[in-house]
């Protein structure tokens, strides 16, 4: 096995390029598909500076390293969600990271600025784990990055992501995701500009890439998204890619060639009915947004974290029938 480059011996095949590469032009090629993404959907300029979301993760640690070695001022900002050992570990890989390149790695802590966390915040509002996790990131990111004047927040989000998330929104023809489904989401009134500049590569690639770098992440996936849909789409695709290299890349791009504008005024729609929360000031369709009535559905709760026992006794007042139902 032979370097396509240079013919000195290869340590990963690409089997979409039917290719090859020995370590040095293998970690070019992530840095050239990289700055091709960025130049493709515009998403950086020159100089800009980007606060990257990471997660302590391989694909977010790899992205700040690439992002870096492309000349860009990138910061890091690491979210404790609290799940756990698994939050405790991803958050120790980031600062390692940051320390040792000395980078800024901005963290906010979950639990300690908004009163809750993902386990009991997601039970106490009654949503699955992955949607108030999603949910918070998400409004975390935003504010992170307006507050400290970024030009764009970039997360890791590789070509297997987007291709499990566009194979899920196509599954179910989810119209306004399909809408929002592309590499940059410019800024508008609120909302920073948001850039997944690893679309072009696979989750695979990054893993080598860590390696190679000497990049120490967190090998566990997070205990929460067991069951998650994305995990069997994405074994579906690897399977499809297996006999097809390159389906996943033709799947994903070939949507945003030949079919995503065709959903954009599902999102253009969206925009128009905007309004400040009347919480906390971050756009929103309703009164008060998604981020604030999980914080305080989430918050109500948190404090009562009482065994199953003396949960019964605190929340009922009066005497009760053994017949009458549970309310706790
Ligand atoms: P996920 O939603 O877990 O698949 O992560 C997608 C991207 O979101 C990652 O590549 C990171 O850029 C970002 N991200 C996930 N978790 C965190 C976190 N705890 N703190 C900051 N960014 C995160
Ligand atoms: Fe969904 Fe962690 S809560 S991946
Ligand atoms: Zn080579
Ligand atoms: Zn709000």
């Amino acid at each position: 096995m032979k370097c396509r480059v240079c013919r000195e011996p290869a340590i990963i095949d690409i089997r979409r390029h039917n290719a090859n590469f020995c370590t040095e032009h293998f970690l070019r090629l992530c840095r050239d598909q990289t700055a091709k993404a960025i130049k493709e959907f515009d998403m950086l300029d020159e100089g800009d500076r980007v606060l990257v979301a990471v997660s302590g993760g391989k694909d977010s640690l790899a992205l700040w390293d690439i992002l870096i070695e492309l000349g860009y001022q990138a910061d890091g900002l690491y979210i404790g969600l609290g799940i756990g050992d698994y939050s405790d570990e991803s958050g120790d890989f980031a600062r390692d990271f940051a320390r040792q390149r000395d980078l800024k790695l901005i963290e906010v802590d979950l639990l300690r600025e908004y009163g809750y966390d993902v386990p009991h915040g997601s039970r106490a509002a009654k949503r699955a784990p992955c949607s108030a996790c999603g949910l918070s990131k998400r409004h975390i990111f935003d504010k992170a990055a307006l507050d400290g004047g970024y030009d764009a927040l970039a997360t890791g989000h590789n070509l297997d992501d987007e291709a499990a998330v566009l194979f899920g929104n196509t599954l179910r023809w989810q119209v306004d995701y399909l809408g929002r489904q592309h590499p940059v989401l410019p800024a508008r009134s609120g909302f920073p500009k948001k850039i997944k500049p690893l679309i072009r590569l696979y989750e695979r690639e990054m893993a080598a890439y860590c390696v190679l770098q000497n990049i120490d992440y967190i090998l566990e996936e997070c205990p929460m998204a067991v069951g998650n849909k994305h995990i069997a789409y994405k074994e579906a695709l690897n399977q499809i890619e297996l006999q097809s290299p390159g389906s996943k890349l033709d799947f994903v791009f070939g949507f945003f060639a030949r079919a995503a504008e065709r959903f954009a005024s599902s999102d253009a729609a969206i925009d128009d009915v905007l309004a400040p929360c009347t919480t906390c000031g971050a756009p929103t369709p309703s009164g008060e947004c998604a981020f604030c009535r999980l914080a305080e559905r989430a918050t109500a709760a948190q404090p009562v974290r009482l065994s199953p026992r003396r949960e019964k006794t605190s929340v009922r007042s009066g005497p009760s029938t053994p017949s009458e139902p549970d309310r706790a």
